[in-house]
């Protein structure tokens, strides 16, 4: 006998084709993270001697995500860190598992927290389905800008990385990050690009632009140009 799905879309009970609804299922340590989230900052007084805060947002979906560090000076690890979200259940599973990373084993080195990319993320979960990666940023922002706010604290300017905006479409001011987003909700070819940013409709000149940086977000997130994992 097979079994009926229901979700709920603007308040209305809908029934779906669970032959289509495959990409949606979470795996197992997804759902585990998200019910006994890790590291997940109860009482601030946990944090009173930490050393790094980095607080950031998401223009994907407006949610927000606070990280806290602290540092083993002399070794230059990360030896802890909390943190909280008003994020999704993803934002939730995937940063409770990204700090699990960070300070598993007696700390992870600054320089290697660093190159951790949403995907490494992604894959000690067991998969997240491609729509939302996006949630898996927010902590690996949160944790960049708890870094460099350690970098800041401690004078070590010429560590500091920061990720500004660069205008890519002079005509309608759209930038590399807008770019960034439009990958994280799912678009994987130039016309998805252009439909969700309207990138290169009034200035036609930067869309080869556009479509190189289309091409590195896609592998920067999805480890492929087709945006399909695996
Ligand atoms: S963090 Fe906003 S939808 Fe997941």
């Amino acid at each position: 006998m097979s079994e009926e799905l229901y979700v709920l879309h603007k308040d209305v009970r809908v029934k779906v084709d669970a032959k289509k609804t495959n990409d949606w299922f979470y795996s197992d340590t997804v759902k585990e993270h998200f019910f006994s989230p890790r590291n997940f900052l109860r009482d601030k007084h946990e944090i009173d001697d930490f050393d790094g805060y980095g607080d950031v947002g998401s223009a994907a979906c407006g949610d927000r995500m606070s990280m806290w560090i602290k540092i083993d000076k002399k070794n230059d690890k990360i030896i802890d860190c909390k943190w909280q979200t008003f994020g999704c259940g993803s934002a939730i599973s995937s940063t409770s598992m990204l700090s699990v990373m960070i300070i598993e084993n007696g700390g992870m080195k600054i320089d290697d927290a660093l190159k951790i990319k949403p995907q490494d993320i992604v894959k000690r979960l067991e998969e997240l389905p491609a729509r939302k990666y996006h949630c898996s940023v927010l902590g690996d922002k949160a944790l960049r800008a708890a870094i460099n706010d350690y970098f800041r604290k401690t004078k070590q300017y010429n560590r500091i990385v920061e990720e500004g905006a660069k205008v890519i479409d002079t005509a309608l001011k759209i930038t590399d990050k807008d770019i960034e987003e439009a990958v994280l909700e799912g678009a994987t070819t130039f016309e998805e690009l252009q439909k969700k940013t309207k990138i290169g409709v009034k200035d036609k000149s930067c869309i080869p632009e556009a479509k190189q940086l289309l091409k590195f977000y896609m592998e920067k997130y999805f480890g492929k140009e087709d945006g399909k994992n695996g």
